[in-house]
């Protein structure tokens, strides 16, 4: 007998021989003479029938759904069952017989949210979290084929590294300490000895916000490079997201199709992609009907409607100084503007920002200065400027809001196992 997943049994690599599967029943039909059982391992699902006079009858007639089996059986084609193989059982052990399973009966998303423990079991979430496996596979592979050094900052974090509305403060024995919002300023130390270098942690926003982008503990993938300018930047940025696009197209066929994505929409992103001014995006809008000024910052609305009339991800690079953190690198011949460049997609608007970073140190100080923050909380940072400062650029993406632009999911919740809101950290 051999152990399968069903995958390879649905493959027909195992036609007509004994071979034996564990999983859990995801549904139960009974008749008079036949039971079928559709069980699901973490591959796929198969239809298993269990006749009267079979060994199995028994114990198919006391699973549950949700049980936990092992079965054992012989596998054949059958057009009419799902994938087009089906198991007729010889024998049925019961590893764990299941109570009555919550989710058969309340389908309602708060609800499902509510057992997001059970519901990862689901085919919807099992699909999806393959995919950000895959996302995350690929989003590394960019990086080694681009020379990258993947590193680790740490999560607990001295200063604030974006605006201090979005920061979770924590005891840290007699000391208050920083979850952080990104690791930007740590990468900033290491380009010093590693030169290219990127990371894929969690960052953390005390976000209020309840919208389909905002999550309180996000994945966050950073990158961090020496000697390199705004185009650059972009150019890098750009490739990334199209080689993850292309790989997954490439690699999750199944997965796609089955979550009925857009394949169109992944297959249009090609590079280069449109790239406008942050004074052109203010243009765009006042011909939209907004009553946004130069100098204000672009909302959720305002980035949506830009993006809704490129239909596919760009850049705005530029921003005004006064609106971007202390650490972005300004013009030299305006310094009214930041060299700064959020990447937008339709219906999600902004999915990664990243810039230029200032390298003088005088300038930086003047800028922390200027924001109001403590010069001693970033002498180390400083210290990057004094010994052997470079030119360098960086961005951030994030992981879930790629994830729900490229899988149409509906709300940022449902890309990642266990989200974190202001009202969701069950369990
Ligand atoms: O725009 P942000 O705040 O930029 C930074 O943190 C930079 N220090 C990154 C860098 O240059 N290394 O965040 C970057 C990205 C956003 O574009 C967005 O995709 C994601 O992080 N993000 C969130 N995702 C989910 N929930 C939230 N509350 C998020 N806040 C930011
Ligand atoms: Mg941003």
């Amino acid at each position: 007998m051999v152990l399968m997943k069903i995958s390879e049994v649905l493959s027909g690599k195992s036609n007509s021989k004994v071979i034996t599967i564990r999983g859990w029943v995801y549904r139960k039909r009974e008749g008079k003479n036949l039971i079928f059982l559709l069980i699901r391992d973490s591959s796929g699902f198969i239809q298993c029938t269990v006749k009267k006079d079979s060994s199995g009858w028994v114990e198919a007639e006391r699973v549950t759904i949700e049980s936990s089996l092992i079965i054992d059986g012989i596998a054949k084609p059958d057009d009419r069952a799902p994938g087009g193989f089906e198991i007729s059982v010889n024998s049925i052990s019961i590893i764990g017989l299941a109570e009555i399973f919550p989710i058969s009966k309340d389908q309602s998303t708060d609800f499902l949210r509510n057992v997001r423990h059970l519901w990862l079991r689901s085919r919807k979430m099992n699909l999806i979290m393959k995919i950000r496996d895959k996302v995350l596979e690929f989003s590394r592979d960019f990086f080694r084929k681009n020379q990258f050094i993947e590193v680790s900052p740490p999560m607990f974090i001295s200063a604030a590294v974006e605006g201090g509305s979005t920061l979770f403060d924590l005891k840290y024995f007699d000391q208050t300490l920083y979850l952080t919002q990104s690791s930007q300023l740590y990468l900033e130390i290491l380009i010093y000895s590693l030169e290219k270098v990127f990371c894929i942690a969690p960052s953390f926003r005390a976000e209020k916000s309840r919208t389909i982008r905002h999550l309180t503990e996000y994945w966050h993938i950073e990158g961090e490079w020496p000697y390199a300018n705004m185009s650059d930047l972009m150019n890098f940025q750009e490739s990334l997201v199209s080689y993850i696009c292309e790989q997954t197209i490439l690699n999750c066929k199944n997965e796609l199709e089955e979550l009925k994505v857009d394949l169109k929409k992944l297959k249009l992103v090609k590079t280069p992609f449109p790239r406008i001014t942050y004074s052109e995006s203010i243009k765009i809008l006042i011909e939209n009907g907004s009553k946004l000024n130069w100098g204000d910052d672009l909302g959720y609305e305002e980035e949506k409607i830009i993006a809704n009339k490129f239909g596919c991800p760009f850049f705005i690079y530029d921003y005004p100084t006064s609106i971007k953190a202390f650490y972005c690198k300004t013009h030299r011949e305006d310094p009214n503007l930041a060299m700064s460049v959020d990447m937008l997609v339709p219906r999600i608007g902004e999915i990664s920002t990243g810039g230029a970073r200032e390298d003088d140190k005088d300038l930086l100080i003047k800028r922390i200065n200027d924001s109001g923050l403590k010069i001693e909380d970033y002498s180390w940072y400083i210290d990057l400027r004094k010994y052997g400062t470079i030119p360098h650029v960086g961005f951030g993406l994030g992981l879930e809001r790629l994830l729900v632009w490229m899988l149409d999911i509906d709300n940022i919740i449902d890309s990642i196992p266990f989200p974190r809101t202001t009202r969701r950290f069950y369990p």
